[in-house]
């Protein structure tokens, strides 16, 4: 695969093709000022990205939208040259509540579909206006979902037009074989979003999903801000990792480069965040140069297969995905 900056889109399942490289838009509630994200994205489009990732539960898609629009306004890009992954809450998965909770994001957007839209993970919680829903003892509040049913009214919003794509994330491959062994599937997911990294790398998964033709998005690519509430910082930094520095010193390049160059060099989809202009544009300049074989294989070996976003809050979850081996 031939990837330049300018054509490196890798194709899915049903048709379409996805950019290889995309704009993670997720931040911690309150810790960037409101229009960070909306600067972000401009710049990301100016640079060159044509991927962004965002969801309503990031609570500033409606800045990603505004971003899109004014660069299509400005005649810098069409909307077809713009890949826009959304996401389907949990809170959001009973088959009446999913078209018009993909209609809720497309109103925040003010575009008239999405390019992908995923279930955003494979456990149900209560439905109701709380994204987080607890009882008055703090307990979580679950939902059980019949996935095929949900899985089915996506496939209704795809056959309207309101999205190109289908996908999941955080799925295991138990959960993926629910939707593949739908009877009367229709449109299969073309993408499973899920933690991949130098130190995470889902040799099993990977495979599993390169068989059925399913692309694999990386979140966290760059190992999170490591935010200690939600990330298992047992793991030392990714970033600080002694080989990938010594790789990137080698093509003047930053341990992110190289961890990005890896993943994209087999095949997996990545989505770094950053809404600073210099680590925007750094983690962009990943196809000046290519990895060889030898390295390919070392930096696979840097796997220490422990997760960094493990959702152990959920553990006792009935769906939780994370007990299988993948
Ligand atoms: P910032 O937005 O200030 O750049 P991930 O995509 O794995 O979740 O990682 C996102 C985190 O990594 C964010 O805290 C982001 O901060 C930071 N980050 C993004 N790009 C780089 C980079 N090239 N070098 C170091 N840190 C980065």
């Amino acid at each position: 695969m031939n990837l330049t900056a300018t054509s490196h889109k890798v194709p899915l399942n049903d048709g379409n093709s996805i950019p290889i490289i995309g704009l993670g838009t997720y931040l911690d509630p309150g810790t960037e000022s409101q229009n960070t994200c909306l600067e972000a994205v401009k710049m990301a489009i100016d640079m060159g990205y044509r991927h962004i990732d965002g969801a309503y539960l990031y609570r500033n898609e409606h800045e990603v939208g505004l971003a899109i629009r004014e660069k299509i306004a400005e005649g810098k890009v069409k909307r077809e040259d713009i890949f826009y992954c959304g996401k389907l809450w949990a809170t959001c998965f009973d088959p009446e509540m999913v078209r018009p909770t993909l209609e809720r994001t497309l109103q925040e957007l003010q575009l008239d579909y999405v390019d992908l839209y995923i279930i955003e993970m494979p456990m149900g919680l209560r439905p109701g206006n709380e994204f987080y829903p607890r009882d008055k003892n703090g307990k979580w509040l679950y939902h059980k979902t019949d996935f095929c049913a949900t899985w089915e009214a996506l496939e209704a919003c795809k056959d309207a037009g309101l999205v190109k794509s289908l996908g999941v994330s955080n799925f295991n491959r138990r959960q993926l074989e629910l939707i593949l062994d739908k009877p009367g599937l229709k449109h299969k997911p073309v993408s499973n979003q899920v933690e991949c990294h130098p130190y995470f790398t889902q040799p099993k998964l990977l495979k599993f999903c390169q068989q059925h033709d399913i692309v694999i998005v990386a979140h966290s690519p760059l190992g999170t801000a490591r935010n200690p509430n939600w990330v298992n910082i047992s793991v030392p930094p990714l970033l600080e990792d002694a080989f990938l520095n010594s790789v990137a010193k080698k093509y003047n390049k930053t341990a992110a480069q190289i961890a990005l160059r890896f993943n994209i060099q087999r095949g997996v989809i990545v989505i770094p965040k950053s809404f600073n202009p210099q680590r925007i544009k750094e983690n962009f300049q990943i196809f000046d140069f290519a990895l060889t074989e030898e390295e390919m294989t070392n930096i696979e070996a840097l796997n220490k297969n422990i997760r960094l976003v493990e959702l152990l809050m959920w553990s006792d979850h009935p769906d939780y995905p994370f007990s299988d081996e993948y």
